[in-house]
């Protein structure tokens, strides 16, 4: 038997109704936000990722799916979607329509990590990016969308950390500050840490072994180092969340596993999904359009994984959802009037209704059973000598009544039957 890759799952019919119903609601709020909807490929050029995420990234350093095609062109299934966006906006010089683009996503991201619940190979996120803008505000309403969009999935056991990196000369001076602290500690950091060490010394933070967690206990504290500015901005976004009722703590180890970052940081955690705890992460990326070749641009987004937070929906028990139903069954007493079956269905169909016909040859009584399965809200009756003299009856099935009707052709049934299923 053929069977899906490790960490690749089939979204099969019986859970496509929660994703449906997270994807409406992401469609909705984004729209309340005014953002708009950007669709970018699966694959793009290597290097946007490898200079726009950073080669000292674990993305970057060991997650990526990247291939030769026949033109010798190294690509890359896209890891994240901000450098393909930002690669997007250069490209079609979005910042000269609007000095502010709001864009936003649901897409599949590639990363080859260690499958475990809620972390996947191919793994959906949806997410935005506010490109255009330096105010703190903005910083504010990404947390806040992305907060809106998990509470109105009802999910309670929620929590928002942010931080502020500051912009890249005061966390310098800071990296100096740690490196000093950490030096006569090395022997005590995990193999991983002590590369990150000489390499990307933040990513310490990142961290998740427990003696390198205890290392950095008490190591100083970034947001104690940053510039006057970040801090001046750190504080619009605090009061920002305070007044919008969004509750909040500050995690100065908050460094995300991505280099474009400056400013602002955060991560929303859920109590619910186990290790894989992150629903939710972003921050401001002021210096990557630069970095990406396009002019001098700020910007500010997140991402949140679908599969995490269907995971937390679950296990919080927290979504509801209507239960699926047909209008109408059509069971036919004759077997050979098939087509005459598929004729009246289509011409109801057309008509908006959700109709279901049996394709397998089943007895009547098995013919009412699926139209019981299916919970339709009614069975129209084909047949017998009723059918001779154009007659059919449409059961109601809440009640049991049966209505008979008359019709000449096919289009007088439809109206008639527009008519009687109004009323109820
Ligand atoms: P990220 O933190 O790498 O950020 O990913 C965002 C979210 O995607 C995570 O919080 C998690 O829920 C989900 N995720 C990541 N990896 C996996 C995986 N292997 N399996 C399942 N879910 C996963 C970014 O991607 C940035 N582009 C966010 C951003 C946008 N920053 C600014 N703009």
């Amino acid at each position: 038997m053929i069977k899906s890759i490790p960490g690749t799952k089939d979204i099969l019919p019986e859970e496509i109704i929660y994703w449906k119903n997270l994807e409406n609601i992401v469609h909705q709020i984004f729209s309340n936000f005014n953002y708009k909807e950007i669709r970018t490929p699966i694959f793009e050029e290597t290097i946007l990722f490898s200079r726009g995420i950073g080669e000292e990234t674990d993305i970057v350093g060991k997650e990526m799916y990247t291939f030769f095609d026949k033109g010798n062109t190294s690509l890359t299934l896209k890891p994240e979607m901000t450098a393909s966006v930002v690669r997007s906006f250069i490209e079609h010089s979005l910042g000269k329509l609007q000095p502010l683009n709001k864009l936003y996503y649901i897409s599949p991201m590639f990363r080859q990590e260690r499958p475990q619940a809620g972390r996947q190979r191919q793994f959906h996120q949806f997410g935005c990016e506010a490109i255009g803008s330096n105010s703190p505000i903005l910083d504010g309403e990404i947390i806040i969308t992305a907060y809106r969009i998990l509470q109105k999935l009802n999910l309670k056991d929620l929590k928002v950390k942010i931080n502020s990196l500051g912009i890249p000369s005061a966390r310098e001076s800071y990296k100096k500050i740690l490196r000093e602290y950490l030096r006569n500690k090395l022997h005590l950091l995990s193999e991983d840490s002590r590369k990150r060490f000489e390499n990307n010394i933040l990513r310490i933070f990142d961290s998740k072994i427990e003696s390198d967690i205890d290392v950095v206990k008490d190591a100083p504290k970034l947001i104690d180092y940053i510039d006057d500015e970040s801090k001046k901005d750190f504080e619009v976004v605090k009061e920002l969340l305070t007044n919008n009722e969004i509750p909040f703590e500050i995690d100065s180890k908050l460094v995300r596993g991505l280099d474009y970052y400056c400013k602002t940081t955060f991560e929303i955690i859920s109590g619910k999904v186990g290790a894989q705890s992150a629903l939710c992460g972003g921050g401001r990326y002021d210096l990557l359009i630069e970095q990406l070749g396009g002019p001098p641009t700020p910007g500010v987004g997140f991402a949140a994984g679908i599969e995490r937070i269907l995971l937390a929906c679950k296990n919080e028990n927290s979504t509801t959802l209507p239960e699926e139903s047909i209008d109408i069954f059509i069971i036919r007493i004759d077997d050979e009037l098939i087509k005459e079956v598929f004729n009246i269905a289509d011409i109801l169909r057309r008509g908006s209704l959700k109709v279901e016909i049996d394709y397998l040859g089943k007895s009547v009584k098995s013919q009412m059973r699926e139209a019981n399965k299916l919970k339709a809200k009614f069975v129209l009756l084909i047949g017998g000598t009723e059918y001779k003299y154009q007659k059919y009856i449409l059961k109601v099935m809440k009640t049991g009544e049966q209505i008979e009707l008359s019709a000449n052709n096919f289009l007088e049934l439809q109206s008639l039957i527009y008519q009687k299923i109004s009323a109820y």
